[in-house]
């Protein structure tokens, strides 16, 4: 069996083979980006025979090679490893989070936030065995995805690679990701990948939302929410983690023993491969200053658990552990522990057998298959969260003036890790793919569509605001696409969460005409837009939906495809108002104190709260039914609900059931999520749906960081309807 195939091998292995397979370096390091087919012959070697790298990660620059140069760079790497003592195989990673998105014509399916808008677990996994396949036909086993960061502050840069700001949906989705990419448990097969948790913990919660800057989390906190997401993941059989840049409470992540060691290897029984992020060890010294040296840093970072080092700067890495090794200040056992784990994920990969991919096995790349799965779970992504007077759907003989700074290009609907780093290079790589323009094009024919872009997404330009002001004179309604630029970590840090003040004015001008607006947002976190909100006749999410988003987005405006995403977070109106959904009693107005009192109602008003999503047709909901009204400590309780669908078209509809804890020691949330289901319905159609709550689902963490359940009544909400319970 595998742990006997590990031990045999790790047996063999010099102290020195030991330390190289936990050391990852760039590609960039023996590619050369500006030459494709050219591998610096010498460097690779240097890597695999006199440091025994154990694993390589990053694209060639400037991103998307085809699958065929994949397979060179990987048989290269496979050639120089063979020739080796003990031809280890070496475990290549990539950051293929939204599909293969580093391949030449892959498919890009929605990026992870727009995947939770889905409620859809099933639809979430199929598009990740889609990612899995492709990557896999890319020669690549190891993805750094699932994402499973808890944003506390929705202007964190890369909050739109996390699933949004519910843990219990992020714990489903991360397990619909794992068991997707992961062939449920089935990582050997060549359509599987590993998948890899990360970043692993409190990275999404930085206080200020700037990347890399520290966080405040109490244990209690972490426990109740973070690692609830981490505990579901390694429970599908996560393979990998990689560790936060971050710090929390004042300790580097990468040198926290007890959140790496003691936490995540011990109590919750991790058995997979702890990466570090970007250089971390490194900066344990240079940025963190909790290391005096770059070598004491090795230490600090082994001794706290890490398995492998991401891009160590010219193998100091290497060098400073061996050393540390023979010094006697790491322990070989601890060095064995890391080398398992990796032998053991390069095992269970089958990567002794299988290392570059035979092209002939993956003929559904980019198929018109995988196309449409990705298309589909954009269109369940993609949120409507206001249709006034039915503004929407639009009908195909009104005049339309499309414009707005995102409505032309696919970098906007793809955002970062596509294609590259930024996501720059997605207009060139998804040249063939519809922007939103486009796909109104496609749909309406060139000439029946007004487009001008309006404004830019940052400069202000007045002269560009008059002409889509002109334009929209011969319009009957304007679908004003607002959003962001493209970005991933520091490089998305903003101070001001509003959207741009340059599209504001855009927004701000057109609504002077009375014409209905069709407000789009392509966003990877909510951008304020209480400025001009209420001035809009419909508020459309889509997120970062991948290549197919924008037809999908189209079909929905004209009522080919009926909406049914739901907001994975409090879209906040104002900047000091951060709520979230599940707040405390304290930050919502209770009853007794509304008075007449305007300052009370501010309390708490999002501008969409979580969940908000609607749909063309209507869902009424009836006859919610508890089986026990009270139960003891060891009870589960069965919950049903009819929902039928009470308006003209079949629809989709995803069913939230959240639970209130009436009172607990620890002051408890207004309401939080704990099952979900999405439907179809036709139209005058209903369905009964059942849901369990188990023990688990009625517990908190107390301040002994114990998951307690106290004795009380509970109240279970479905849309308009509610019931209490007792635990006796
Ligand atoms: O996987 C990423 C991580 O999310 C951010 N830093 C770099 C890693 C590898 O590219």
């Amino acid at each position: 069996d595998i742990d006997a195939k590990v031990y045999e091998l790790l047996s063999k292995m010099t102290l020195e083979e030991k330390v190289g397979q936990m050391t990852q370096i760039t590609v960039t390091i023996f590619e050369d980006p500006s030459k494709p087919g050219y591998f610096d012959a010498a460097k690779l070697k240097q890597g695999i025979q006199d440091y025994h790298i154990g694993s390589i990660l990053n694209v060639p620059n400037p991103g998307a090679p085809t699958l065929k140069r994949w397979q060179e760079t990987l048989t290269a790497i496979s050639n120089e490893a063979n020739k080796s003592r003990l031809k280890i195989p070496v475990l290549y990673g990539i950051d293929a989070i939204h599909g293969a998105s580093y391949t030449a014509g892959a498919t890009l399916f929605p990026q992870q936030i727009g995947l939770a808008a889905t409620f859809n677990t099933n639809l979430v996994k199929r598009g990740a065995e889609i990612s899995a396949y492709e990557t896999r036909a890319s020669s690549i086993p190891w993805v750094f995805s699932p994402d499973l960061d808890f944003p506390r502050n929705p202007a964190w840069s890369r909050m739109w690679e996390s699933f949004g700001e519910d843990a219990y949906l992020s714990s489903q989705m991360a397990v619909a990701l794992v068991n997707g990419f992961e062939g449920n448990n089935n990582v050997g097969s060549k359509y599987s990948v590993a998948s890899c948790m990360k970043h692993y913990i409190g990275y999404g919660s930085t206080t200020t939302g700037k990347d890399r800057t520290p966080s405040i989390i109490p244990e209690r906190l972490l426990r109740q929410y973070d690692l609830t997401i981490y505990q579901a993941a390694i429970k599908a059989g996560a393979k990998s983690v990689m560790i936060s840049s971050g710090e929390i409470n004042g300790t580097p992540v990468h040198a926290s023993k007890h959140l790496i060691t003691d936490i995540l290897k011990k109590e919750l029984g991790f058995k997979g491969v702890v990466v570090t992020d970007w250089k971390d060890i490194i900066y344990l010294n240079t940025r963190h200053k909790v290391a005096e040296t770059k070598r004491d840093a090795v230490r600090i970072a082994v001794m706290a658990g890490i398995d492998m080092s991401m891009v160590p700067e010219e193998f100091s890495f290497y060098t400073d552990l061996v050393n540390l090794v023979q010094s006697g200040e790491v322990p070989m056992s601890r060095i064995d522990d890391a080398v398992t784990r990796i032998l053991r994920m390069k095992f269970e990969l089958n990567l002794f057998q299988n290392t570059v991919a035979d092209l002939k096995d993956y003929p559904k790349f980019g198929s018109a298959e995988h196309i449409q799965e990705a298309y589909n779970t954009a269109a369940e992504s993609i949120t409507l969260l206001k249709n006034k007077e039915a503004v929407l759907p639009l009908n195909k003989t009104e005049k339309i003036l499309v414009t707005g700074a995102t409505a032309n290009s696919m970098k906007y609907l793809n955002g970062g890790w596509s294609y590259n780093w930024q996501g720059e290079n997605s207009d060139t790589y998804a040249a063939d793919k519809s922007t939103i323009l486009e796909a109104f094009q496609n749909k309406l024919g060139k000439e029946n569509v007004l487009y001008t872009a309006g404004a830019d997404l940052e400069k202000e330009n007045d002269v560009e605001i008059q002409k889509a002001v002109d334009l929209a004179k011969d319009a009957s309604k304007i679908v004003l696409c607002l959003g962001e630029k493209n970005y991933t970590e520091t490089p998305g840090d903003i101070s001001n969460l509003y959207m741009s003040p340059s599209q504001i004015k855009l927004a701000l001008a057109l609504s002077k005409l009375n014409k209905p607006i069709i407000l789009v947002l392509n966003e990877g976190r909510p951008r304020l837009i209480s400025d001009f909100e209420d001035k809009m006749s419909a508020v459309v999410q889509c997120y970062l939906p991948g290549n197919e988003g924008g037809r999908a987005l189209v079909d929905i405006l004209y009522g080919d495809v009926n909406p049914s995403g739901r907001l994975p977070y409090n879209y906040p109106r104002y900047p000091n108002s951060l709520e979230k959904y599940n707040r405390k009693y304290t930050e919502s107005i209770s009853e007794g104190e509304q008075n007449n009192d305007a300052t009370y109602e501010k309390s708490y008003l999002p501008q969409f709260e979580f969940g908000t999503g609607l749909s063309y047709t209507t869902f009424s909901y009836s006859n919610l039914k508890i089986d026990k009204t009270e139960i003891n400590n060891t009870d589960e309780i069965n919950v049903s609900v009819d929902v039928t669908n009470s308006g003209k078209r079949a629809g989709k509809e995803s069913v939230l059931l959240y639970l209130s804890d009436n009172f607990a020691s620890i002051t408890p949330e207004f309401k939080s999520l704990k099952r979900f289901e999405k439907i179809s319905l036709e139209p005058n159609e209903t369905k009964t749906i059942k849901f369990t709550l188990n023990q688990k689902d009625l517990q908190f963490v107390n301040e002994d960081l114990k998951w307690i359940a106290e004795k009380g009544t509970f109240t279970i909400q479905i849309a308009n309807q509610k019931k209490d319970f007792l635990l006796r």
